[in-house]
């Protein structure tokens, strides 16, 4: 059984190798030094995937407990292998199983898009806060902020025209709404402190990496899994990204927001 949220067998390493550098480093580098500043002593991460911002954290903070979580054990342990320098867990962001007030800071990268039910999530990360601690986060901007993502977007309409997936719009890409993400927060009873829409520029090695990432790496496999041959589709994704791109090396920028939440004192 998949879902938008699966990474599962192959997934977690190719999106680490392929992705994990090019679309979440810029962003890790971004949260940890914004996190660094906060001077936490106990830090929860949520959807921590293979552990690109949880490395982040722990050279930012050498001195905090750092708990890093994830809902699938793949990544969870994909995550272990690669930064086991902190305590890794399985954990659903609506129930991460610690005791109330027991962390300073909860970080979460990317991963509130894949989340069911957003305003569960935000009120168990202020379960989860002592008072006055903080919830720290991304969510992507929309998809033609991100100019590797909107290549892959239209490539993918141009390899599957009739039944072009939407994944990539419809689930990392479709929680872009300073309106809503401000409300969702809200209502899991934390208050918006600061709210950054920023732009970063990116590097990705080749557009054939690119494709292999999103098309293997991530749960628009799924989609493409329907359509025919999973290699066949990759190859044609690549020949399309590379038409438009070059073959790399390429650059690019990255849109996403950036938001800072409080729980009470
Ligand atoms: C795009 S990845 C981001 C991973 C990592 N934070 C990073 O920046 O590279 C999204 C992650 O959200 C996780 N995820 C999806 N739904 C989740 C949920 N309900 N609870 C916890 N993690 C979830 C996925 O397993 C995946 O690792």
């Amino acid at each position: 059984m998949t879902s938008d949220a699966t990474w599962a067998g192959s997934m977690p390493a190719v999106y680490d190798d392929c992705l994990g550098p090019v679309l979440f480093e810029p962003f890790a580098h971004e949260l940890a030094t914004r996190a660094a500043a906060l001077r936490p002593a106990r830090v929860l991460e949520v959807a921590a995937g293979t552990g690109v911002v949880t490395r982040q954290l722990r050279a930012a903070l050498p001195e905090a407990a750092i708990v890093a979580t994830d809902l699938n054990a793949g990544m969870a342990a994909e995550g272990a292998r690669r930064v086991p320098d902190v305590e890794w867990r399985t954990a659903d962001a609506a129930d991460l199983g610690v005791p109330d007030a027991s962390v300073d800071l909860v970080v979460c990268s990317f991963g509130a898009m894949f989340f069911p039910d957003r305003p569960a999530a935000y009120a168990e990360a202020a379960r989860a806060l002592a008072p006055g601690g903080r919830l720290l986060f991304t969510v992507w901007d929309v998809v033609d902020r991100s100019t590797f993502t909107a290549a892959v977007v239209a490539a993918l309409a141009e390899v599957l025209p009739e039944q072009t997936p939407q994944f990539i719009e419809r689930v990392p890409h479709g929680y872009a709404d300073p309106a809503v993400v401000t409300t969702d927060v809200v209502a899991g009873g934390l208050a918006v402190e600061r709210f950054d829409t920023v732009v970063l520029p990116a590097e990705a090695p080749s557009a054939r990496s690119l494709a292999e990432g999103f098309c293997l790496g991530t749960p628009l496999r799924f989609a493409l899994e329907l359509h025919g041959p999973l290699d066949e589709l990759t190859d044609a994704v690549a020949a399309r990204l590379t038409e438009r791109l070059g073959e790399g090396p390429l650059s690019g920028e990255l849109g996403a927001h950036v938001v800072t939440a409080r729980a009470a004192d």
